[in-house]
């Protein structure tokens, strides 16, 4: 019986157990096997490892159970130098919403760590190959990750499918726009009622929101257990639901940082999620949230960068950034079934060149799209354009634009209009936002 949900393939091939590095043996007889198939302890080792590599430290114990609930041990690898571990990298199976509202299955490359005495050996390169064959022998047409640098990722292919801004608002310059919904009312929610609502909200909005992924349930499990794992913050998660007639329109998690200046409050809200469906339930939430006394400032995390937020405000200057920057990076793994999965804001047809260095991706495409769905196959027709795979796959969700790319000098132009035509064609009415990291 079918649930709609897309199907991962038994694979035909796997990698072998244990793959030898193409690496070559240096002078100090370095001579690595990457191994594939992690058992629990080999799991248990890679975290350690890999909280090492990028926080100093072991991650604690909650991160991990998180983290194990996420991936695939069978399909995440580590590299080893004799005994030692020296390296690695985990798999996700995930499920990635494309324009369009299709869910297609997608492989999350995290925990990719490698040991600083064994840097900048092709370490990282193999264990990307590795990954991808793995990928494709799932059915998987994209790889994502969310990188720790930025300057990683693009020579394999990958690129910032979709941003993330981090706001604040000073309390005093939050004023709404409008009257609230007089139907409408917000409700705090204790713990074990978070965990059935929530839930059920966000997976009506994942379904609609390009670039946002599935959160299978061992994810909602260890949230459950303990939410700072997820949003790594410190605070007691405080939950409120805003309904209208009893019809939950969205929710907010945030915690409450008390800052006093003397006696004078001065405390913060930090917005860890905010999750609507309608206009009036976004609209609500942030009333409440900006109604909470002795708070003097807001701190919205993780919020797309044409964030409608901001045109609530009767001053949108006050939602200013903290940070805004590359959040869920994308690599099309099976380019054909990639851009045939969207659908795309109006009809055309364009012919691209890509250009991969890894090879996977290179080679030239006739993309026939419309709004309704799209066909791709590999054509002999002459390019329209030359665009890299990294760039492409940036362009993938539909919140990187071709012109912005030919502004910059990344894109050849082989025939008259084709980079505003890509534009029309790729560029979608919303930015495409991930909230859920792995
Ligand atoms: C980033 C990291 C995984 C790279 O591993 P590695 O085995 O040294 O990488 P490789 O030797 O396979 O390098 C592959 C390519 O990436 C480049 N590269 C590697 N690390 C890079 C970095 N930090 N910044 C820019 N380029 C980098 C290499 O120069 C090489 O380029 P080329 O083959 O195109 O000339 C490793 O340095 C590491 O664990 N760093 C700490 C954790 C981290 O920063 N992770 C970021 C990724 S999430």
């Amino acid at each position: 019986m079918s649930d709609g949900r897309p199907r991962r393939r038994s694979p035909r091939h796997i990698l072998s157990d244990r793959v030898e590095l193409g690496a070559p043996p240096t002078e100090s007889g370095f001579s690595v096997k990457l191994e594939l198939g992690l058992s629990a302890a080999d799991f248990r080792e890679l975290a350690q490892l890999a909280g090492i590599v990028y926080y100093g430290a072991p991650p604690p114990e909650g991160e991990t159970v998180c983290l194990a609930g996420l991936i695939d041990p069978g399909r995440s690898m580590v590299i080893r130098d004799g005994d030692e571990m020296v390296g690695g990298a985990a798999t996700c199976p995930l499920e990635l919403t494309v324009p369009g509202g299709r869910q297609v299955l997608a492989a999350g490359l995290t925990e990719v760590a490698v040991l600083p005495t064994h840097r900048r050996r092709g370490l990282l390169r193999q264990m990307v190959a590795a990954h991808a064959q793995d990928a494709r022998a799932h059915g998987e047409m994209v790889s994502l990750l969310m990188a720790t640098e930025g300057g990683v990722y693009h020579r394999f292919g990958y690129g910032p499918g979709t941003m993330r801004a981090d706001w604040q608002l000073a309390r005093a310059g939050a004023t709404l726009r409008g009257e609230p919904n007089a139907r409408g009312r917000a409700r705090l929610v204790a713990a074990d009622e978070a965990e059935t609502l929530l839930p059920a909200i966000f997976e009506t909005h994942r379904r609609r929101q390009a670039g946002e992924l599935a959160r299978p349930p061992a994810w909602w499990a260890a949230y459950a257990n303990d939410p700072t794992v997820v949003y790594r913050g410190s605070g007691l998660l405080q939950h409120v639901v805003y309904e209208t007639d009893a019809d939950p329109q969205g929710y907010a998690a945030w915690y409450f940082q008390p800052v006093w200046n003397g006696s004078i409050p001065d405390h913060v809200v930090t917005v860890v999620e905010l999750i609507a469906h309608s206009a009036s339930g976004a609209d609500g939430l942030l009333r409440f949230l900006t109604q909470i006394d002795l708070s003097t400032r807001l701190v919205l995390l993780n919020r797309p960068v044409d964030d409608p937020i901001r045109w609530r405000l009767t001053d949108p200057r006050q939602l200013r950034p903290r940070d805004v920057r590359d959040f869920l990076w994308v690599r099309m793994l099976d380019t054909e079934r990639a851009l045939a999965s969207r659908c795309y804001p109006i009809a055309g047809t364009l012919v691209v060149e890509i250009a991969d260095p890894t090879g996977v991706a290179t080679g030239r495409f006739r993309l026939d799209a419309s709004p309704d769905g799209a066909s791709c196959s590999r054509t002999t027709a002459s390019a329209d354009l030359t665009v890299a795979a990294g760039d492409l796959a940036a362009c993938f969700l539909g919140g990187v634009g071709f012109v912005n790319l030919a502004h910059a000098g990344q894109l050849d132009e082989h025939s008259d209009g084709a980079v505003e035509r890509a534009e029309r064609l790729f560029r979608t009415p919303t930015d495409p936002w991930c909230s859920t990291q792995f």
